[in-house]
């Protein structure tokens, strides 16, 4: 483990393969430290995942991709028969640490159709490595093709609202959401963020505000019970927010409480958008079945140690919500934004990739 001066730290790497380990910033520790922590074992990107050290659709995605590359290389076997065995039940136990991000069960697939298409154990290994190392970079890439598209839709002088952090630190660097806000600032407009605290992890707080505002951005932090005011009172221009998994009929899931700004949004006739690449969308499943992640109470009855709730209080604590599509005004990914009616737009773009 590292301890980090974040002052030295000019942009933000959320994961790495370095020297056969996977390396990772512990975002749980954000704000306040910027920590790397190192894993040679998929059990430990599990539990990292599980516990939120690595979290944001993209960013577990990858992880996914590598836990795969690291059991690849913590197997002993020694044909290709048992190697695929092995990689199928880390496959399973990586699968299983959250239920809502698609981009998980995809980054998982990816990897084992190559090592399904790979003859001997010495091809698996060195494939899977390279492949899982060529989706982290791809990432970036897809991020930054995404923010260029997405910056059409602002304007200079703009200030935004986002939810949660769907930003570097959700990704392997850039952003989705946030990339959308970089790239319209690298295009020379100049944008002002509003960034909702994002209860009861805080990642709107403890990990938007930091990362934007370590990146030199003008950013402002809102309680997200201040969500209608800052709309009624003038304060917003645009929403963008990421998404865990977006069904074919347009309807996205994203962090508890999207809905709401969505609603709100639409109260007071400003935009909403979405950012997401391809990997984000579910052909497959119907909106009624997508499982919303519930984490545990002491999330919402206490800040840190701190207790903030009588004890043995029933709780409610859903992780995830649903936008319908009608609130939405574009979605933006690396391929275009697409635009209402969302279930052909859609359609047409995974007919067109
Ligand atoms: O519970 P989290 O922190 O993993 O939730 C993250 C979000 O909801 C993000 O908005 C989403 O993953 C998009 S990240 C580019």
């Amino acid at each position: 483990m590292e301890n980090s001066d974040i002052q030295i730290h000019p942009s933000l790497r959320t994961i790495e393969w370095k020297d056969n380990k996977v390396k990772m910033i512990d975002q749980t520790k954000l704000p306040n430290e910027l920590v790397f922590v190192e894993y040679d074992d998929y059990n430990q990107i599990a539990d990292a995942i599980r516990t939120l050290v690595v979290r944001g659709a993209p960013a577990i995605g990858v992880s996914g991709a590598f836990g795969l590359a690291l059991a690849a290389l913590q197997s002993k076997a020694i044909t290709k028969e048992n190697l695929i065995s092995d990689l199928e039940k880390a496959r399973k136990i990586l699968f299983e640490t959250r239920p809502t991000a698609v981009n998980l069960s995809w980054g998982l697939e990816q990897i084992m159709k190559i090592a399904y298409s790979e003859s001997t154990v010495d091809q698996i290994r060195e494939s899977v490595i390279k492949e899982a190392k060529r989706m982290a970079d791809e990432d970036i890439e897809i991020n930054k093709t995404m923010g260029k598209n997405g910056s059409k839709l602002f304007d200079n002088n703009d200030t935004i609202m986002t939810h949660c952090n769907a930003g570097a630190l959700a990704t392997v660097a850039y952003g989705t959401a946030l990339g959308v806000i970089r790239a319209t600032k690298e295009s020379g407009k100049n944008v002002k963020v509003i960034a909702t605290e994002t209860r009861p992890v805080q990642q709107g707080s403890r990990l938007t505000a930091f990362e934007l505002k370590h990146d030199g951005f003008d950013v402002s932090l809102i309680p997200d019970t201040a969500v209608g005011y800052s709309m009624a009172n003038g304060l917003v221009d645009k929403v963008v927010v990421g998404a865990d998994r977006i069904v074919k009929t347009g309807h996205v899931f994203n962090k508890i409480g999207t809905y709401q700004v969505a609603t709100m949004a639409k109260q007071h006739g400003i935009p909403f958008y979405v950012a997401a690449p391809l990997s984000t969308f579910d052909m497959k499943s119907n909106a009624k079945d997508v499982i919303i992640e519930m984490r545990k109470g002491s999330e919402v009855t206490g800040i840190g140690d701190k207790k903030t709730a009588p004890d043995d209080i029933n709780v409610i604590n859903p992780a995830f919500d649903m936008t319908p599509p009608e609130l939405i005004s574009g979605i933006i990914t690396e391929k275009g934004v697409v635009n209402p009616p969302f279930e052909e737009s859609i359609r047409k773009l995974f007919e067109a990739n």
